[in-house]
Formats: structure tokens, C-alpha cells, sequence
């Protein structure tokens, strides 16, 4: 039987998302604000969690139905079959979230849940005790504009957490908005990438793992390896093929620079739990001093907001010297994301393409500012 599932995204990201989704095969995709559907197996739940690089956690959809009271709320929660997934050992947890809806405390909206799935699973298993010892599910109940969506996280902690970074920088990027990031580029395998603000690294690590085939989950554990309806044998074997899939032999051009020695020293450790330390060379610099590598690269790059008191001035002179330097290398192409309404004058040049993206919850813009296409041998 097919299941429902659902890959949360960052606002923006969803259509990433949903071109992951196609890549990996699932089927029956559909994209809404902040998610994308779609249908699979248990196996396609291991696999979105191994492969997908953009999306926030996986989910698999228990129901979704219209309530405007409590009663409604408990009873067509009631009625979904909770034990498909929730075993009688398993320890359960509501988390919720409630926007424009007649249901708008949230407290409440998790306690009933919580009860409704409990008579559920008691009907179901015939006790009234639950040792509540075994894996982990957490529910989420979610409403929109009076419609609740009740769904269990597969992932566990988000999909950002790769397992290779110790964040102890602050103002690191999301390894899933980075890896949207460099998907959204042209940059491919076979060219140059420079990131001058690398600080831990994030978006050389992730375009090594892109060029290697490294799955993103393979350093990590998921909420779902523990679940009896998975099985271990599933998980043992998305691994052992994930290993299989890797090409280290691909060697990437792939280029971190930051004025910060310790952000410098924490990229590289990063790259090496990552496995990609070979093929990315670390330097500290200031970024009005980058040469830039060859010709036909791409600049992905994260830089300095100015939102920080006293910065601005700083900020505004990082980006007009960036904007010279592209503009001596005219076959380079930018991709960079900043908070910064006027980055454009302050760069020298209008974006071919804008993309409106959340970093966390500050408001930016992707602009991207595409060279030449390289000659076809590169
Ligand atoms: C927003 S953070 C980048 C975070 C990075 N993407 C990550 O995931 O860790 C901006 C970085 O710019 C660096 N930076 C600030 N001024 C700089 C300059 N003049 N030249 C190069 N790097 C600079 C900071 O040290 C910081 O690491």
C-alpha cells in the first residue's frame, strides 16, 4: 500500500524539492506552500531521508480534515489508523502549530490529540497502559485556515543536520539552503567554485557531496530507524548502497576562503568528517584580496548582512570591492544571498535572476549574475 508522505522546505524552496523528489522516483508530486507531497514505500521513506539535500524533514501524512471545534478535532483524529504506525511500546509526542485558524491554541490542539490517538491505540491494542519504553513518534498537528493536517516526523532532528559540522561559528547557513544554493547555480561538477565567505565551510562541503554523490544522511541517525514497521534491514541496506554510490575519484576544483582563521580551521575539520577535504582548499583571506582561480568559475557565497550594529559600512565596502573584482573577470559567474535591498547598486550590476529566500527567518534575496556559458570541453 502506498503511503503519503510529505518533504517540508524552506519557503522558496519547495520547486528544489520537488526536482529532488522527481530525481529520486517518487511519484504522485505535488508542491504547496512550504511542502511536497508524495507517494511511496517504507524503502522511499529511508531514501528521502538519505537523499533528499533541500528539504527540511520528512513526514509521513496520517490524514487531513476540516475542524473548527475540539470535538471535530478529536474524533476525525480518532478515526485515523494510528496503529499502521505507533506500536504498543511506542513513545509518542504532539508538537504543533495553528495559523488563521478558529483552532488557535495550540496547547489544547496537541493535548487532544495526544488523547484522541490514545483511545485510538487503546481500542486498537486492547490495554488502558502504555509503557510508552519503545522508539519515538512525534506527531505533528498542523492547521491552516481551519484545515488540520496530523502527520509523524520520519527525520527525527531537520535534514540539515548532516552529522559533519560542530556549529560553533555563528551565522552558519543551513546545509540545506547551501545545497538549494549551489542547485539553483549553474555550477556543475567540472567547474571551479569559490566561496569567500566560507566561514564553517558549508557550501564547499556541499558541493563536494554534490560532485561525489555522498548521500547527505549518511552520517546521520533518523527518528524512523527505530521503527518496527521500517525494520532495520531497510535502513542497513539504503547505507551499504549510499557507500556503494560514492565516487571518490571525482576530484572537484572547489576553493573556501574567510578572513576568520578559526572559521577557516572549522571548515576544515568539517570537510574532513565529511569526507570531501581533498578536494577543497581552505585559505584565509579577505575577500578584497581573492584571486580568482581560473577562468569560467562560479562564486556561490553567503556574505555578511550588515545587520550587525556598526557593520554596514564594512559590509557595503565588501560588496562594491566583490563587484570589481567580478567585473575584471567577466567569465565568473555570481551567486550570492544577502538581506541587503540595494546590494545591487553597491555591486555594480543588475541580477539576471532574483529568487526571494528565508535564511532562518531573515528575509533574502538569491541574486545570481551568470557568465558565459564555458567553451564545451569544460
Ligand atoms: C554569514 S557568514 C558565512 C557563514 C558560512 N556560509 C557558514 O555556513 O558557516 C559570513 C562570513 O564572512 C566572513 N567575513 C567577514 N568579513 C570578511 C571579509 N572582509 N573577507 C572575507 N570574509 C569575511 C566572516 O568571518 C563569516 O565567516
Amino acid at each position: 500500500m502506498s503511503i503519503n508522505l510529505i518533504a517540508t522546505t524552506t519557503f522558496g524552496l519547495e520547486a528544489v524539492v520537488k526536482r529532488e523528489c522527481q530525481a529520486l522516483g517518487f511519484e504522485n508530486i505535488k508542491t504547496s506552500d512550504g511542502k511536497v507531497e508524495f507517494t511511496g514505500t517504507e524503502a522511499d521513506i529511508v531514501k528521502a531521508n538519505m537523499w533528499l539535500r533541500c528539504a527540511g524533514r520528512v513526514w509521513v501524512k496520517m490524514g487531513t480534515f476540516k475542524a473548527v471545534t475540539f470535538t471535530e478535532l478529536f474524533d476525525q483524529t480518532k478515526a485515523l489508523p494510528w496503529a499502521d504506525w505507533i506500536p504498543e511500546d511506542g513513545k509518542f509526542t504532539v508538537v504543533g502549530k495553528s495559523v488563521k485558524s478558529t483552532l488557535f491554541s495550540v496547547s489544547d490542539c496537541q493535548a487532544i490529540v495526544k488523547k484522541a490517538v490514545v483511545e485510538k491505540l487503546k481500542q486498537t491494542y486492547h490495554t488502558d497502559w502504555f509503557d510508552e519504553t519503545g522508539a519515538s513518534y512525534t506527531i505533528q498537528v498542523g492547521i491552516l485556515k481551519d484545515v488540520v493536517t496530523l502527520a509523524i516526523d520520519t527525520s527525527g532532528s531537520g535534514l540539515h543536520m548532516r552529522g559533519y559540522r560542530a556549529n560553533a561559528l555563528d551565522a552558519p547557513l543551513k546545509e540545506t539552503l547551501a545545497s538549494a544554493m549551489i542547485q539553483l547555480s549553474y555550477w556543475r561538477k567540472n567547474r571551479i567554485l569559490l566561496d569567500p565567505f566560507c566561514g564553517s565551510g558549508t557550501i564547499p562541503i556541499e558541493a563536494a557531496m554534490i560532485a561525489r554523490n555522498i548521500a547527505p544522511g549518511i552520517h546521520r541517525k533518523f527518528a524512523s530507524e527505530e521503527w518496527e514497521r521500517i525494520g532495520k534491514d531497510l535502513w542497513k541496506k539504503a547505507r551499504v548502497e549510499a557507500y556503494q554510490a560514492i565516487n571518490y575519484d571525482v576530484m572537484p576544483e572547489i576553493y573556501g576562503s574567510d578572513i576568520d582563521p578559526d572559521a577557516i580551521e572549522l571548515a576544515k575539520a568539517n570537510a574532513e568528517k565529511a569526507g570531501v577535504d581533498d578536494c577543497i582548499t581552505f585559505e584565509v583571506k579577505p575577500c578584497q584580496e581573492i584571486v580568482l582561480p581560473g577562468k569560467y568559475g562560479v562564486m556561490i557565497t553567503n556574505p555578511p548582512y550588515g545587520e550587525r550594529i556598526g557593520e554596514l559600512k564594512e559590509v557595503e565596502n565588501m560588496y562594491r570591492a566583490l563587484g570589481g573584482i567580478m567585473k575584471e573577470n567577466p567569465t565568473w559567474s555570481t551567486y550570492l544571498i544577502t538581506s541587503m535591498e540595494y546590494f545591487e547598486s553597491l555591486f555594480g550590476r543588475k541580477a539576471d535572476r532574483k529568487r526571494k529566500l528565508f535564511n532562518g527567518h531573515i528575509k533574502t534575496d538569491y541574486y545570481q549574475f551568470e557568465g558565459p556559458r564555458p567553451p564545451k570541453d569544460l
